[in-house]
């Protein structure tokens, strides 16, 4: 242990008071650490020796610039991109995320021009790094798989950019993407971006009603698919939704003029797809005819990149707005200094690019940084439990991304699928998405890592863009469980209910003072709703949603949401929008859906449902009940449990108690609290009498 005493050592060395700055104090609190000593997990002395950042005294130094001087530490992090026109140097960062002071605002290097795609392929080339793989792919079937170099990358990239244009795709308009995780998708993610079109990506898990939706709130010129996939041994026609989509959309007044369909060879023929002629057009049949290269749109930095639409606590989903100066430079830093990004790396981010997480670190942050990065179709337990490490074997992985969702299921599928492969390839392991409970994170750091790779748990939200803190796997000691410190430029603070700050060691709820580039600009359409969701609840501030504790030496841990979403198998979903699917069901009159813990997917879906009177509660019902959200939603947000209730708890004015139904979806039936404020307390004991239903 002389190499932690070395790090406690190195920790004590810093200057004495430089923990003024909300957030960090404890890594320099070297004493309370050395006491802590069993709960540290340290980066082994090379690791760190090697690494971008390799003390918590470099981190500070860099940290503090950050805050001090946020113009000038991102400004010559930008300058290392290329921008056809600089931004004035006056308007780095224009901000106002007080709501009492005026509309909430953000731009980040406003008036420069700019292109990510340029960024992350080009630039690429015209270092002499064409010939390096930018992305292998392996397909659902073992043995199935593929490569692009740069040079291709930027040649596929190019025709389907042309191949927009000549269909009136231009600067500005909306393209929806619903494609499973072929290299086809983030092909099409950058070839929006060359032409300054705005993609918005929908989760090809999403249901035909959801799909509609969206593509009706964005009126996209084309909408971009595949006719199917396989995942695992089971075959989907995404063709047939997104025809149900386009029907569904047509019936609310919008039609989309091109649906382009690549054709999926290996899970199901041309002859075979359902055909809309005039509307329907086959990528193979056009797109290869477009030559391979195509003028870059330059666009301001604040122009739009994405729509991603997310979960919030109403049914609606909100179309978050990324743009392109602020987010590139954002999700570039904040991958190479949350990997250590060298350029040898493989990476593998198991993240599907329907999430902001396959936005921001599948396509564009590894491929800002020249990274090789490995998209993966399949499902990670086919053909059996250890097709992960297959693959991180196969292409020598140094760099695996997932969440803890995972992690938890392999684990309880035993380690001997792990340990027949050798994974010596690795050297830092990543988990997003949800809090990752100890034993999860103690499992993944011991036997996927073999105790050799630091994990970064890296925290952050759609609406952030990019990683709001991680560890910096060389520079601190890990606590299992926590997100550690900030990333540079951002300053978490914790508030009480009254918005006031709390310093030291502390629980509340987690707020950012101050914008980072990567910020959300606004929700598409609604920048009222943006202010009431985010900058309304504590003035000054953007509401994160989350809660949070510090401990005494500074770590931070992320206690869950505090709003009505909840996070299953680290998806994104809001408690009212399946409560809305359920109560279009016609023999459901009222719904209140909570979420409870669950031992895999970190929070299960557990539905109360009252029935229209006189209808009996049967299995069927139940099973019809399930298929409605199903079909409303998509399949990831079925409710595991539907617990038949003859009323709801709700209070005088009429307010369902939600704080009761998780005690009793938790079954801490001692842990009721008042009940007396309730309109009608007797249906709790009902309630509880029928549970087991
Ligand atoms: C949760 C996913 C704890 C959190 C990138 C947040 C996390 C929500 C972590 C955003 C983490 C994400 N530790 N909680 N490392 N990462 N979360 O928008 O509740 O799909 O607010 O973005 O996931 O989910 P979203």
């Amino acid at each position: 242990s002389s190499d932690k005493l070395r790090h406690v050592e190195s920790m004590s060395e810093l200057p004495s008071g430089a923990g003024k700055i909300s957030g960090i104090n404890a890594v320099v609190l070297g004493e309370s650490l050395a006491d802590e000593e069993h709960d540290l997990v340290f980066p082994s002395p090379e690791f760190s020796a090697d690494a971008l950042v390799s003390s918590p005294k470099q981190y500070r130094e860099m940290y503090e610039r950050s805050i001090n001087d946020p113009a000038g530490f991102w400004s010559e992090i930008a300058e290392t991109f290329y921008w056809k026109e600089k931004w004035s140097p006056s308007e780095v960062c224009s901000e106002n995320l007080d709501v009492t002071k005026g509309p909430v605002h953000i731009t980040w290097f406003k008036g420069g021009k700019t292109n990510i795609c340029y960024n992350a392929v080009d630039r690429n080339v015209e270092a002499g790094n064409g010939d390096k793989v930018a992305m292998y792919w392996e397909g659902n079937e073992p043995g199935q798989d593929g490569k692009l170099t740069y040079s291709e990358l930027l040649d596929k990239v190019c025709q389907l950019a042309n191949y927009l244009k000549s269909v009136g795709v231009g600067k500005g308009d909306a393209v929806v993407i619903y494609l499973p995780m072929l290299l086809e998708l983030p092909i099409a993610m950058l070839a929006c971006a060359r032409i300054g079109a705005i993609h918005s990506v929908v989760f090809a898990g999403f249901s035909a009603d959801s799909l509609a939706q969206r593509i009706v709130d964005c009126k996209p010129k084309l909408v971009l698919t595949c006719n199917a996939v396989k995942r695992g041994a089971k075959p989907i026609l995404l063709k047939d939704i997104v025809d149900a989509a386009l029907v569904e959309s047509e019936k609310n007044g919008f039609s989309v003029g091109v649906c382009l369909t690549y054709e999926n060879q290996s899970a199901m023929k041309r002859e075979n797809t359902k055909w809309q002629a005039g509307r329907d057009v086959w990528w193979q049949d056009v797109v290869t005819n477009f030559p391979t290269n195509c003028d870059v749109e330059w666009v301001d930095a604040e122009d739009p990149l994405f729509l991603l639409y997310t979960s919030g606590s109403t049914g609606k989903p909100k179309g978050v707005l990324h743009t392109s100066g602020g987010y590139m430079v954002y999700t570039a830093t904040t991958f190479k200094y949350a990997f250590d990004y060298k350029p040898t790396d493989i990476y593998w981010c198991t993240a599907d690019c329907g999430w902001i997480t396959g936005h921001s670190y599948v396509t564009y942050g590894p491929l800002l940084n020249g990274a090789a990065v490995l998209v993966f179709e399949g499902a990670p337990n086919y053909p059996d439990s250890g097709r992960c490490w297959d693959i991180v074997d196969k292409y020598k992985v140094t760099i695996f991304y997932t969440a803890p969702t995972l992690v938890r299921s392999l684990m309880r599928d035993g380690p001997e699928y792990v340990t027949r492969y050798s994974r010596k390839s690795l050297r830092v392991l990543g988990s997003v998405g949800e809090p990752i409970n100890p034993s999860a994170w103690r499992w993944f750091y011991n036997v996927v890592g073999d105790s050799q790779c630091p994990i970064s748990d890296t925290w952050w939200q759609t609406e952030t863009g990019g990683f709001m803190m991680t560890p910096l796997p060389g520079a601190w000691p890990q606590k299992p469980g926590s997100a550690t410190f900030p990333f540079f430029g951002v300053q978490p603070v914790i508030v009480d209910e009254k918005g006031q700050e709390i310093e030291g060691e502390c629980s509340g709820y987690l707020c950012i003072k101050k914008s980072w580039p990567g910020a959300f600009r606004t929700l598409y359409g609604d920048h009222d709703r943006y202010e009431t969701t985010y900058f309304k609840p504590f003035a000054g501030y953007y509401f994160t949603g989350d809660g949070c504790s510090r401990d005494k030496d500074g770590y931070h841990w992320l206690t869950g949401r505090v709003d009505d979403v909840i996070n299953v198998s680290g998806h994104r979903i809001g408690t009212a929008e399946v409560e809305s699917a359920l109560v279009s069901h016609p023999q459901c009159a009222e719904a209140a859906v909570v979420g409870v813990d669950h031992e895999v997917k970190g929070q299960g879906i557990y539905a109360f449902v009252t029935l229209v009177d006189g209808v009996p509660y049967s299995e069927e019902l139940r099973k019809s009940l399930i298929a409605k959200v199903r079909n409303q939603i998509g399949a990831f947000a079925a409710p595991d449990k539907i617990h038949w209730a003859p009323g709801l708890p709700k209070t005088r004015s009429g307010k369902i108690m939600r704080r009761i139904l998780r005690k009793i979806a938790a079954k801490q039936l001692d842990e009721l609290g008042d009940i007396s404020t309730l309109a009608d307390p007797g249906v709790v004991d009902q309630l509880i009498a029928l549970k087991d239903c």
